[in-house]
C-alpha cells in the first residue's frame, strides 16, 4: 500500500461511540463514515468539536506501531474541558483507536513507501441548540486513512508565508485541538499557496512581531552554535512531534533546548528552521516571506538528523527507552 498526499484517501470502518445522558455509551464499528445529525448540532452551529492527529506506521518486518498515544489522550482531554466536552474515558479512547487500526491493518503503507495510517478521533457536540450553550449529547468516533507527506516529497524544502492574519488570540483556543481554529486558518492558508508558498506562518496576536506556529505545524530553529530554540507562546498547539524532538535532540545530540519567544529579526543570524508536527513530521523551511523581506535558511543538516532519529523510533528501526512506541 502506498498513499501520495496529505489527503483522504479512503477507509474501511470506522469506530462510533455516543454520549448521552451523563455517560459514554460502548462504541463500535461501521463500515461507513457518515451518520445522521442535526442541523442545530452545536458542532455544526457553534463549532462544538475538538480532535487529535496521529500514526499508526509499518515497521520494515510488518509489525504495525504508533507512537505517544498517551499525549494524544491527554491533549484531547484538556481541549476537550476548554469546550465543555465530557471527558472520554482512558480505555474507551484506546478500544476506539486501537480497534480502528486494527479494523484498517491492511491500509497502512509499506514500511519502503514512508508513508503512515492517520488516524482522526473527534468528539463533537450533537445535540440541538440554538442559544449559545453546551450540548449535552456528543459522538466520539475515530477515522483512519492511509497518507503520504504533507509538503514536498522528500526532504526538500519549503516556503513559508509570514501573514497577517491571526490563527488565534493570545487567550482564546490556540492551545487547544478544536475545529475552530481551522476554520479561522482556511483563508490565509489558501491566500498563501495562491502566492506560490506552501503554508503560512503566524506571528503572535498580540504585537505581530514574534514567531508562533504553521497552521498544522510547529515551528523550531536551529542557532548556528547548534541549540534547538522553538517559540514560547500562549496561542500555539503543545505538539507532540516537537517534545518528543527536543527529548531527542537533548539525548542524542546533546543540544541544549531553548523555549522563548523569538523575533522575526533574530531570524536571519539563525541557521535552520523547521516546521513540525504529526503530519508535517520535520519538513525543513528553505524561506520565510514577511512584508517584502525573504529570510533564507541553506542548511537543514541537524534537522535532517532529528528527522532520521523521530522516524527511526516510530517505524521502529531504531529501539527506544521512553515508552514511546506501542505494537497494534
Ligand atoms: C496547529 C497545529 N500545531 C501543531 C501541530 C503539531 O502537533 P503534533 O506534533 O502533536 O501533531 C498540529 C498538528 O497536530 C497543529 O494542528
Amino acid at each position: 500500500m502506498v498513499a501520495s498526499g496529505f489527503k483522504y484517501n479512503g477507509t474501511k470502518k470506522v469506530f462510533f461511540a455516543k454520549y448521552k445522558d451523563g455517560k459514554w455509551e460502548n462504541g463500535s464499528l461501521t463500515d461507513s463514515l457518515n451518520f445522521e445529525i442535526s442541523a442545530l448540532a452545536s458542532a455544526l452551529q457553534y463549532g462544538q468539536s475538538v480532535f487529535e492527529g496521529l500514526k499508526a506506521y509499518r515497521a520494515k518486518d510488518g509489525r504495525t506501531l504508533m507512537f505517544r498515544v498517551d499525549k494524544n489522550y491527554e491533549r484531547l482531554l484538556r481541549s476537550s474541558a476548554r469546550l465543555l466536552i465530557p471527558e472520554i474515558p482512558k480505555e474507551l479512547f484506546y478500544e476506539g483507536i486501537l480497534e480502528t487500526v486494527k479494523a484498517n491493518r491492511e491500509l497502512v503503507p509499506s514500511y519502503e513507501s514512508k508513508g503512515a495510517l492517520y488516524v482522526r478521533p473527534s468528539i463533537i457536540g450533537t445535540e440541538s441548540v440554538l442559544g449559545i450553550r453546551s450540548a449535552n449529547e456528543f459522538l466520539f468516533f475515530v477515522v483512519a486513512s492511509p497518507v503520504g507527506n504533507y509538503f514536498n516529497d522528500g526532504f526538500k524544502p519549503i516556503k513559508l508565508y509570514a501573514t497577517d492574519f491571526d490563527r488565534a488570540a493570545p487567550n482564546g483556543l490556540g492551545s487547544y485541538k478544536a475545529g475552530a481554529n481551522y476554520a479561522g486558518s482556511l483563508y490565509a492558508k489558501k491566500e498563501a499557496v495562491e502566492m506560490g508558498y506552501d503554508d503560512c506562518l503566524y506571528l503572535d496576536p498580540k504585537t505581530h512581531t514574534k514567531l508562533d506556529e504553521c497552521g498544522a505545524s510547529n515551528v523550531i530553529v536551529i542557532t548556528h552554535d547548534n541549540k534547538f530554540m522553538t517559540p514560547q507562546s500562549d496561542s500555539i498547539l503543545p505538539s507532540i512531534t516537537n517534545n518528543s524532538l527536543q527529548i531527542l535532540a537533548k539525548d542524542y545530540l546533546k543540544m541544549e533546548i531553548i523555549r522563548k519567544e523569538i523575533h522575526l529579526d533574530e531570524l536571519d543570524g539563525l541557521k535552520e528552521f523547521g516546521a513540525v508536527g504529526t503530519a508535517a513530521v520535520i519538513s525543513p523551511v528553505g524561506l520565510i516571506h514577511h512584508h517584502g523581506r525573504d529570510i533564507r535558511f541553506k542548511s537543514h543538516d541537524i534537522l535532517e538528523k532529528l528527522y532520521g532519529l523521530l522516524t527511526g523510533i516510530q517505524f521502529g528501526d531504531i529501539n527506544e527507552n521512553y515508552g514511546w512506541v506501542i505494537e497494534v
